[in-house]
């Protein structure tokens, strides 16, 4: 009888543990996965660009403000594929036409943030 309890005890015990851990390793796989196919450009922006152009590009920083930009596409495309000297690193190898096309897209439908 008294064996019989202890037993439980233990089970309990151990069943607690495993349950313990199994919380963060469940709450780690519910994250979701980064996804490749379509090019987050606000994340990218935040990452690769915002270094320079602030806040997602609608300030400028070391870079101008991107937002409300004066240039005409092939201007933007040409500056994020080849740089300039001294200013701003070239991003031809980093990134596909089509998702420079992407962050072009961006850059023109950029919006002062609310509040
Ligand atoms: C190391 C700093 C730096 C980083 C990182 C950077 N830029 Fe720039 N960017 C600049 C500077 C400086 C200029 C202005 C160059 C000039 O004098 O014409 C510029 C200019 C531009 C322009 C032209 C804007 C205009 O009106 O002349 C675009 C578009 C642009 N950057 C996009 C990007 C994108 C997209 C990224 C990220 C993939 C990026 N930049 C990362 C510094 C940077």
């Amino acid at each position: 009888m008294n064996l019989h309890l202890k037993k439980i005890a233990l089970l309990s015990a151990v069943l607690g543990a495993s349950l313990a851990c199994a919380g963060p390793v469940q709450a780690q796989s519910a994250t979701p996965a980064p996804d490749n196919e379509a090019l987050d450009v606000e994340q990218l922006f935040a990452g690769t660009c915002g270094f320079c152009h602030s806040d997602g590009g609608r300030a400028a920083g070391k870079g101008p403000q991107l937002m409300n930009s004066q240039r005409d596409d092939d201007f933007l495309r040409n500056r994020i594929k080849h740089g300039k000297q001294g200013a701003m690193p070239a991003f031809d190898g980093a990134f596909t036409d089509a998702q420079i096309d992407q962050m072009i897209k961006y850059i023109r439908a950029l919006k002062p943030r609310e509040g």
